[in-house]
């Protein structure tokens, strides 16, 4: 079996379609470029749906550091310390807000991890979680209860206690928060909502908000971490720093990991017995994540960021194409909004050899890998506004 036809119906046959999957089988990847099982070659525009946002695809050193791990140790078990885990958690608080991490596999699950630290926090009877309109913080019953009533639909009822208020909206915070509350949960960037930025005021209200209600702000970085914003992590955009961080996609390196990190006053609250996830930071996938974290900082990363922002936003900006209204984001989290849905624009990109994605409808997100060169990124754009501008 090798053909892509031959993988796509075998992939029908045998794995559930949950995912409204495209025909194509990806088999190859390397820098920014992907290659399918029919030898096309394309431009990764969507790196690994985050996965690949560091260092994009097979970077040389992250694979080194694997392949090193896989023939050392790949799994002992959390009631042994593991050395990998502590190296790339101590990167994270050391560029965060200090606090202690906990390693899971997925961002549904830190978040998880996120709102039972909250709930325990807050103490008996303090169960509600604010989160926002147009969100989205993964699948798993928790996490899916604060993510929008579309996302739900079947799976009812959701956990009892779940507001959701318009991002951006403080009065609406204020007014949501009773003493019921425990935690306020948002993106600090809302990625699947259309790349939406909040103010700088909206967010240090927000975090004095939760400061005089007493209740935790928890940051959803699984989208926007690390570094991904030109920032470690995206609430320094707004020089805040939130209770409790939950990261995900990129912070494996392209490996799956994700982690609930808690600051000083937060990080005993969840004690041994308390929570747990038997896989969770395994020592391939924190060697990866350490990995790119290191890359972040020997390639400068967080520069390149902020410098692809600005070549994309610039041309799109100058591109002519009429179909584009808006182009927002931070660093190399870039939407696109078009005055109509951008279904035709996708596929025509695809069909041309370049990967991006298209969210609500009518936004085109734009998350390539930091240390995507400008070679590829060029090319990228080439091809995306010869495609806008033919609408
Ligand atoms: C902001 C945010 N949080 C959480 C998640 C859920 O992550 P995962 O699919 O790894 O569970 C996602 C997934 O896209 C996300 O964008």
């Amino acid at each position: 079996m090798s053909t892509q036809k031959e993988l796509v119906e075998a992939t029908n046959k045998y794995l559930i379609s949950n995912y409204g999957r495209l025909p194509i089988a990806m088999v190859r990847g390397r820098g920014s470029r992907l290659w399918d099982a029919d030898g096309k070659e394309y431009i990764d525009m969507f790196v690994g749906f985050g996965f690949g946002g560091v260092c994009g695809h097979c970077h040389p050193k992250v694979t080194q550091a694997v392949v090193d791990q896989a023939q050392t140790l790949t799994a002992a078990g959390n009631y042994f310390t593991n050395p990998r885990q502590v190296e790339l958690a101590q990167a994270i608080v050391t560029n965060a807000f200090g606090g202690k991490v906990f390693f899971c596999h997925s961002g549904a699950e830190a978040n998880e991890a996120a709102l039972k630290l909250a709930r325990k926090a807050a103490g008996q009877g303090r169960y509600k979680i604010i989160s926002f309109h147009n969100c989205f913080h993964g699948r798993t019953m928790g996490a899916l209860s604060l993510t929008p009533e579309k996302f739900q639909k079947g799976f009812e009822p959701m956990l009892p206690g779940n507001v959701k208020v318009n991002y951006g909206d403080l009065d609406a915070v204020a007014n949501a928060i009773d003493a019921e509350t425990a935690a306020v949960i948002l993106e600090p960037i809302q990625g699947e909502g259309g790349m939406h930025v909040p103010s700088k005021s909206f967010m240090q209200g927000l975090r004095q908000l939760c400061d005089k209600r007493n209740i935790l702000m928890i940051c959803d970085e699984v989208w926007t971490s690390p570094g991904r914003t030109g920032k470690w992590f995206a609430h320094q955009l707004f020089d805040i720093q939130p209770d409790v961080m939950t990261l995900g996609k990129a912070i494996g390196g392209g490996l799956p990991l994700a982690a609930c990190v808690a600051a000083p006053k937060w990080q005993d609250v969840l004690g041994p017995g308390s929570h747990g996830c038997t896989g969770g930071g395994n020592p391939l996938c924190t060697a990866a994540g350490a990995a790119a974290m290191r890359l972040i900082e020997e390639e400068n990363l967080l520069e390149r960021a902020t410098q692809v922002n600005k070549r994309v936003t610039s041309a799109l900006t100058n591109c002519g194409a009429s179909i584009v209204k808006e182009i927002r984001g931070s660093g190399v989290m870039i939407g696109v909004q078009l005055d109509k849905p951008g279904k035709g624009v996708f596929d025509t990109c695809l069909a041309r050899g370049l990967y991006i994605n298209c969210t609500q409808d009518t936004v085109l997100r734009l998350a390539p890998a930091m240390n995507i060169t400008d070679a590829d990124l060029d090319e990228a754009l080439d091809i995306l506004i010869s495609v806008l501008k033919a609408q």
